[in-house]
C-alpha cells in the first residue's frame, strides 16, 4: 500500500492528506480540479509539493478516472 490517489487534494484537507502522506514515506498523486488558471489551490501552500504529482482534471470523467488509478492501491476521495 505506498501508491495512493488522493481527490480533492487541492482542497483543505485533501492537501493536509498529502503532505501527511508523503512524510510518512508514501507515493502520492494529487487531483485537483482543472480549471484555466492552473491553480492547485490550498496544494500551492504545502512544504512538500515537488515531492508529490499533481495531476488536473475532474472525477466526473470516469475514462480519466480509470486512467488515473492504474497502479494505485488506495484511493482517498475527498473531491466533492
Ligand atoms: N472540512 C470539514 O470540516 C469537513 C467535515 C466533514 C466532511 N467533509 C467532507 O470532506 C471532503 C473534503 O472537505 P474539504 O473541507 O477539504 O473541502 P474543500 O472544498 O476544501 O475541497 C474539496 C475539493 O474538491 C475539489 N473538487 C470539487 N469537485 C471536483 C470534481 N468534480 N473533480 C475534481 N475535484 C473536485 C475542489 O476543487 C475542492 O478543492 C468533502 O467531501 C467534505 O464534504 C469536510
Amino acid at each position: 500500500m505506498k501508491n495512493v490517489l488522493i481527490t480533492g487534494a487541492d482542497g483543505f484537507i485533501g492537501s493536509h492528506l498529502a503532505e501527511l502522506l508523503v512524510k510518512e514515506g508514501y507515493s502520492v498523486k494529487a487531483l485537483s480540479q482543472y480549471n484555466s488558471f492552473n491553480n492547485w489551490g490550498w496544494l500551492e501552500d504545502i512544504d512538500v509539493l515537488k515531492q508529490i504529482e499533481v495531476l488536473n482534471g475532474d472525477v466526473r470523467d470516469p475514462h480519466y478516472c480509470k486512467y488515473i488509478t492504474k497502479n494505485v492501491d488506495m484511493v482517498f476521495h475527498l473531491a466533492a
